[in-house]
């Protein structure tokens, strides 16, 4: 089913799936994922059933941090092809009705940047006030870790980056910076982009001297111009990473004017099994009562104005079926359940690369990971006394690799992703869970998830319905009511490996059962069952 993208809006009804290039598929035999190996699995995404993609970056850059150090805005890395490729992969996901959406870093660009190598000759280059400048650093620290302040002895200054030293932040109190990405964000929209996802867009309105690092006052300034000037001439969806959004945030980023972005990315039920004041390293189980709690807020919260994106995974999170479900036993029943906890509610779904298949986490040892985030924990935390043995249990659980390792194609040689040496290590597990298995199998978690897409395409209760939590204190079934026009629709799911005692509440026992990862018997839930029931 293909959406009319000329309508407004059509996004509210689109499926995203995220493209993680450098591990999608290789076809140089360089090792690393490239545009004409994208191309080449078209089909297969068309199969799937998905409206877009997003592709995270794919610009030029030294891939210090895998493409999010951007040294050319308008140009493609060679490791990934040129622009002939970008342009003819466009060309080819339109063909399918599959749409481009580019991720902008804009926050920050590479240290190789041209703009930063002038900037570096001092304060009568023209670039200079493209970034942030001091003479002294004060105590933020960096995202990765460390300070957030690098010191340049020619100039005797230190400039800040809320990221990696080679990923300095660009000043966007700046009118000419702003200018100058404006107009790189329009050489895509020119190619035929149709859309794109914005990197740590709530970053961007920093204010450093007053340990402002996310929200910053300017911000929503800051994006209505953006808007203005480049997304809102064309029916363009945007998508902000807001790490910093709760839910009064989020509806005026994603007001229904068009006037910001089409939505965001909200974080709050990612932390939930993080420790109360640790790092995302420091790990607790996950509190279900509060997931369920997190998830209606914001489907309740953005219901009357603004609009939810849906995720669990992407390129920065561990594999959701290993963190949330169960990886070994129940992979397949709770991948299922997982994906239909989320699909059933109101928003845009992304679906990262191989979640479809139920890919997991890896274990790597400590010289096989390339994240640079995972290297600074190493060094921070040895130098803070914890155990090496301690640092790669978090790693194992929460590292970014987990979700970089290479789409499983086949069970073949380096599963059928590179003919060369990967770039990062091929899950063993290729042998058993891969995308020749999973078309070969109508009970997969491949075809669970075309079914789910295929469902909301045709029903607008997905869209429209509202949100009821049932039983809110059930630490282990999480369901909920959607009811829209006198229809309503049920969705179940155990979220534990026992089987939980479970009657359909009334009216649902007259229901259709819309889809489920176990066949049809509604005493009791089984492991991690899920189900959908639709009463019209
Ligand atoms: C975002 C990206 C992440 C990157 C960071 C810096 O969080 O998703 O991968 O490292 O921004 O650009």
């Amino acid at each position: 089913m293909r959406l009319d993208k000329t309508k407004q809006g059509w996004w509210k009804d689109a499926v995203f799936y995220q493209i993680y290039p450098k591990s999608f598929q290789d076809t140089t035999g360089n090792g690393t994922g490239d545009l004409r190996g994208i191309i080449s699995r078209l089909d297969y995404l068309e199969n799937l059933g998905i409206d877009g993609i997003w592709l995270s970056p794919v610009c030029r850059s030294p891939q210090v941090d895998n493409g999010y150090d951007i040294s050319d805005y308008c140009d493609i890395d060679p490791i990934y092809g040129t622009l002939a490729d970008m342009e003819e992969l466009i060309r080819e996901a339109k063909k399918r009705g599959i749409s481009i959406i580019l991720d902008l870093v804009l926050n920050h660009c590479s240290d190789q940047h041209p703009w930063f190598l002038d900037a570096k000759k001092g304060p009568e280059s023209p670039y200079y006030d493209y970034f942030i400048w001091r003479d002294a650093p004060n105590d933020l620290d960096s995202v990765f870790g460390g300070s957030a302040w690098t010191y340049v002895p020619e100039l005797n200054k230190w400039y800040f980056h809320q990221f990696a030293p080679q990923q300095p932040d660009l000043n966007w109190e700046n009118p000419r910076l702003r200018q100058a990405l404006y107009e790189s964000i329009r050489f895509w929209v020119d190619k035929g982009v149709e859309g794109f996802r914005l990197d740590v867009i709530d970053q961007i309105a920093k204010e450093p001297d007053r340990h402002i690092t996310i929200n910053g006052p300017r911000l929503d300034e800051y994006l209505r111009e953006l808007s203005a000037k480049v997304f809102h001439p064309e029916p363009l969806v945007t998508v902000g990473e807001a790490w910093g959004a709760d839910v009064e945030r989020a509806k005026l980023h994603s007001a229904p004017d068009g006037s910001r972005l089409s939505m965001v990315f909200q974080f709050q039920h990612i932390g939930l099994d993080q420790a109360p004041g640790g790092a995302k390293w420091d790990i607790v189980p996950l509190p279900l009562v509060e997931l369920k709690r997190v998830f209606a807020h914001w489907q309740q919260g953005l219901r009357s104005s603004g609009w939810n994106s849906l995720f669990l995974n992407n390129h920065d999170l561990p594999r959701t079926v290993s963190r949330w479900g169960n990886d070994g036993q129940y992979r397949v029943e709770s991948a299922k359940m997982l994906a239909t906890m989320l699909h059933g509610m109101a928003g845009t779904p992304y679906i990262y690369q191989g979640e479809e298949l139920a890919m997991t986490n890896i274990r790597l040892r400590r010289d096989q990971y390339d994240d640079v985030e995972t290297h600074n924990l190493f060094r921070d935390r040895l130098a803070l006394g914890y155990s090496e043995e301690e640092i790669l249990r978090s790693v194992h659980a929460r590292g970014r690799d987990n979700a970089r390792t290479p789409m499983q194609w086949t069970d073949g040689e380096n599963a059928g992703f590179t003919t060369g040496k990967p770039w990062l290590p091929v899950n063993e597990n290729h042998s058993f869970i891969n995308v020749e298995a999973a078309l070969a199998d109508p009970d997969s978690v491949f075809y669970h998830y075309q079914k789910l897409i295929r469902l909301r395409k045709t029903m607008p209760i997905f869209r429209e319905g509202d949100f009821t939590l049932v039983d809110p204190e059930n630490s282990k079934i999480f369901a909920y009511i959607r009811h829209w026009e006198g229809k309503q629709l049920l969705v179940v799911c155990n979220f534990t490996a026992e089987t939980l005692a479970w009657e359909l509440p009334q009216p649902f026992q007259a229901a259709r059962c819309l889809i489920a990862n176990y066949p049809q018997d509604c005493s009791g839930l089984r492991p991690y069952e899920a189900a959908m029931y639709y009463l019209d």
